[in-house]
Formats: C-alpha cells, structure tokens, sequence
C-alpha cells in the first residue's frame, strides 16, 4: 500500500496512546504530573512510535470523577499548568509529528459548573433548560445504573424547586440537555475553540447517553453528530470522532452513520475486548474469532478501535454471568479486585500473573487484530495496579520513570505499587537498556503494525484452525498478504493451516527471521511456541517481504 493514502486517512492505522497529564510526569515538583513534564516527555512518546495522543480531561473540575467532572470547557486545571502550557505542549508534539486528541465529556458538567448553578438558582432561569428537569421522573431500573456502589437513580430531587435533575452518572454530574438548541451551539464552540489551538479531534465520552433523554426530543439525536462532524470537517478536514460506545455490534454501527460514515470516525470495539478477555482466560480463540466474524464493516474511511484495558473498570458487561465468573475466576477472584458487579480494576500484567511471554502475546494480538490500537499509558512497561486506592483510581497511578520512581521530585501526589510491581521493578530506564524488555517489544510491535498498513486497511479473515487455542487471521490489500497466528496457550502448538491463493508463496516471519513456504496445495505448517506469535508477510520466493507490501503504482 502507498503511504501517500494510507497518511491520508491517519486515523485508520494510528496508534492511539491515552494518557493523564496529572499522573504522567511532575514538570514543578508538587507531586502532581503537569503539561510541563508531559511535554519534556514527548522524545520518549515519539520513541516508542505512537502516532497519536489523546489526553484525559485537563479542565478545571472539583475533581469528583478524576476530571470528568468539568467547571470551564475553555481553560486548564491550574495544578496541571496554564494555556500557556498547553500551547507549548501541542507545538512540541506537532514538532515530534504526533497528533494529540482530548477527551470531550459534554453529556453532563460539574454540579459546581456556573451554569449548573445558574440552572438551579430559578426555574426561569435562561440556563434552567441546559440540563434536564422532570416533576415526575419514570422510576430507574437499577440495573442500568452505572455506578451502583454510589448511585440507586439517574434522577436527583432539587430540593429548592422540588423538580428532579437527571444524571445519567454520579449525582454531582447533572446531564446537559442536547435538546436546546444554545447547549449543541455551546458544545460546537467548544471544539473549535480546542481545535483552535491545533487538536486532531476528540475522544468523546459516553456517546449513547448524550444523545438519548434530551427534552424536547430531537427528530433524530443522531443528527446531532453528524452536525459535529460536519463543523469539525469544515475546520480542519482531516479531525476525527472517537467515540466510547459500549453497545452491541448493530447498534454501534449506527454510531458511523448509517452506513456513510457522517457521524464518529472510530467506535471502541468493545465486544471482542470483551471476548478478547474471555478467550485469554479460557486460552481458547472461538470467543474472540466469533467476536471478529461477526463484527460488522465500519463504512468507508471509518474504523474500529482495539484495546485491552483502558483507564475504567475492565467491563465484562457484555459477557454472559457465566462468562464473565470465568474471567472474574481466571484473572480477579478477590471481591476487592471486582468493581460495579461487571468489572475488574486491575491492569493486563497483574490478571496474567506477570508472566511475560503471555503479555507479550496479548499485545502482539492487540496491535495485529483488525482495527487501531488504543494503549493505556504503562502497559508498554506493564505498570501495575494499587489495589488500595479507591474503586477505578486503581489503575491510574504515577507512570514509573526510574527505580527510584521519577514521576516526581516530591512524594506523588497518588501511590505507586509496592512488590513485584513497584518502580524498582518496573521502569522505563531499566526497560530502555534491556532487549527483551516489554518495552522493546511494544517498539518492535508499533515498527512493524506500521510498516504492515494491511492489518489496518485490509480485507479481514478469520481463518479455520484446528487447533482450538490459536487464533490466525489474514489481512490483503492491493495484492498484499499479512497473515498473523497467536497461540493463547502455554503449550508449544503446530498447526497446519490453507492459505488460499498462496500457494508457493513465500511466508517471512516479521517478529524473528523465520521463513516458511507454502506448497503447491496452498498448505502451510507452522509451529508456534508456548503462548507464541507469528506476524508473516507472504511474498513470491524471489521478492523480499518489503517490496511485496508496496504496490508501485
Ligand atoms: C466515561 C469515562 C469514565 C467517566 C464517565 C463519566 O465512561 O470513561 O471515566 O467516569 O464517562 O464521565
Ligand atoms: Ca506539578
């Protein structure tokens, strides 16, 4: 494939690495990371080959919800730094050619933003209908709550009106009302006003909630992203949609725009991270391959985004009860590891029991399966968790820079794990020096699911295996073939496998220099190690790898 288009469309084989300013680096020494030490970082970010920023909230906020709980859309958390350093930060990484995206949290503010507290000072009030009022609020299915271990209602009684707000969150999170035509207005002012100072586009919050119980109710609420996007293109052509839209397949296909790709540019895939997590704990490929075969084509230019954990609760939501007890069985049995009855609060080393080899498998299937990888920061050093902060803060501790931490000068501000997972033992310096660090891996990983547009752009295979704990797929384009076989288990597997149209192909093994034919019947064998990988591009005998993936023309 050219990179002249598949540059064009950035987004479809970017890699997407999300990140909190306040635990990333301390730039001050007060113990909280701020942009001034996001930004001296950048070499590092740039190093490891992530093409893509995206940054958790930053706004100014009481801090209820880690940030997600915003004050002013239109300035920055004053302990993470000013504008000025905002603007600092985004010329450097633009200097290092990496894109930076934000968060978008517009389906509710802060109960401390004015305008909330304008909204409930009076029911004439011009901001009252920002947000949503009911006398007599439906009565709430429990289970839809999504914070039972605080929240029993989506509704909460304003006792000075006596009418009820609606938070689809945490109480101290009042939902804003896309149905007023001022608040959709206000949110568009809002991006431009980021995408001003050079964003790439947004990770936007809580998709179906923002667009569903607004009053009065729009003709269709998805009109409303498709506005959005249509004002990010007129601004800057090339700005993306990320949206976290945790529904079944169908549904979520809505979220590109029926069919045309008007609305979000990528959704979270998050059904097969879901299966992805089940088939890890089975060491079985069918959950995840049938999560694949069933995964419908995002319209043109759009595309799905993989990950494996992210900075909440590891959902399992959409597992049945009994699938998900067997991931709470394999990779969090204590109750103190569970979270909301549907989650785990642990990061990917820690459920895999620090063994190496299958981590390092886990993130070869993440950057290879079909889709743009979105990592959470530390998972290329395999950062742990700290089981003693509170509910989701689990996961988001300090990154650890050096054995002696190097996140900050002065004591962080949030706790870094003790034992095996403590900065003694988990690094960046100590991962930089070491070849067969999970850091060099996560480089030798983005190298090569760059230099294999195919994963991203291709026409996607999932292929008949017998061997029930190896999953192989193949991707083609333009005449070019990757094909990638992951092996769940910790026993070595040898599979035979039929590549159609390849026969006499040659297979190069992109991760070692293995090479392996297939024959004239269009069969190949492959062994694969304990928890092994294999990422091969198939070329004839007389052409090297490299030059099969390009299409000069
Ligand atoms: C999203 C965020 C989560 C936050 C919630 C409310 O689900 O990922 O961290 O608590 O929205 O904003
Ligand atoms: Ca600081």
């Amino acid at each position: 494939m050219r990179l002249t288009q598949t540059s064009d469309l950035w987004w479809k084989n970017a890699v997407v690495y999300c990140l909190d300013v306040e635990t990333f680096k301390d730039g001050n020494d007060d113990g909280i990371g701020d942009f001034r030490g996001l930004t001296q970082q950048i070499d590092y970010l740039a190093g490891l080959g992530v093409t893509c920023l995206w940054l958790m909230p930053f706004f100014p906020t009481p801090n209820r919800d880690d940030g997600y709980d915003i004050t002013d859309f239109y300035s920055i958390d004053p302990r993470l730094g000013t504008l000025g350093d905002f603007v600092e930060f985004m010329r450097t990484a633009k200097d290092r050619g990496l894109r930076v995206i934000a968060d978008l949290v517009v389906n509710h503010t802060s109960d401390q933003h004015p305008w909330f507290k304008q909204a409930r000072s009076s029911k004439d009030n011009p901001f009252r209908d920002w947000y949503v009022w009911s006398d007599t609020p439906e009565p709430d299915d429990p289970k839809q709550v999504v914070f039972p271990d605080k929240e029993n209602s989506f509704w909460e009684l304003d006792k000075d009106s006596g009418q009820y707000y609606l938070h689809s969150f945490y109480k101290h999170q009042p939902d804003l009302n896309v149905g007023n035509p001022q608040v959709r207005d206000e949110i568009t002012r809002i991006l431009g006003f980021w995408m001003e100072l050079g964003l790439s586009g947004f990770r936007v919050d809580a998709v179906p909630f923002l667009i569903q119980n607004v009053s009065p109710k729009l003709p269709d609420p998805h009109d409303f992203l498709a506005d959005l996007r249509a004002f990010m293109s007129r601004r800057e052509g090339s700005s993306i949609l990320l949206g976290e839209v945790n529904v079944p397949y169908d549904e979520a296909l809505t979220y590109f725009g029926d069919g045309n790709g008007t609305e979000l540019t990528m959704c979270f895939d998050f059904i097969a991270m879901q299966r992805a997590w089940l088939s890890l704990a089975r060491s079985e490929a069918e959950p995840l391959a049938s999560a694949l075969r069933e995964r419908p084509k995002p319209p043109k230019d759009c595309q799905w985004a993989m990950f494996l954990r992210n900075h909440d609760e590891l959902t399992l939501d959409k597992l049945t009860d009994e699938e998900r007890q067997e991931v709470f069985d394999a990779f969090g049995p204590s109750p103190d590891m569970q979270i909301y009855g549907r989650g785990l609060r642990r990061r990917l080393p820690t459920m895999l029991g620090g063994d190496l080899r299958r981590i390092k498998m886990a993130y070869s299937l993440l950057f290879s399966l079909p889709g743009t990888p979105v990592i959470f920061y530390g998972e290329e050093i395999g950062l742990g968790e700290n089981l003693e902060a509170e509910g989701r803060m689990a996961v988001r501790i300090p990154m650890q820079w050096a054995p002696e931490g190097g996140f900050s000068k002065a004591e962080p501000d949030r706790e870094m794990p003790g034992g095996a997972y403590a900065p003694e033992r988990v690094n960046v310096a100590a991962q930089k020096r070491d070849g067969d660090s999970l850091l060099r891996w996560f480089q030798l990983l983005i190298e090569r699911y760059r230099e294999c547009p195919e994963l991203a752009w291709g026409e996607k295979r999932v292929l008949d295996c017998d061997h029930p704990a190896v999953l192989a797929h193949r991707c083609d384009a333009d005449g070019a073939t990757v094909l990638v076989v992951h092996n769940l288990s910790d026993t070595a597997a040898d599979i035979e496998l039929t590549l159609e149209g390849l026969a006499h192909c040659r297979l190069t093994d992109l991760l070692t220099d293995a090479v392996f034919d297939v024959g004239e019947d269009e069969r190949v064998e492959l062994p694969l190690d304990p928890h092994g990988s294999r990422w091969l591009r198939a070329s004839a005998p007389d052409v090297p790898p490299e030059d099969a993936s390009v299409k000069s023309q």
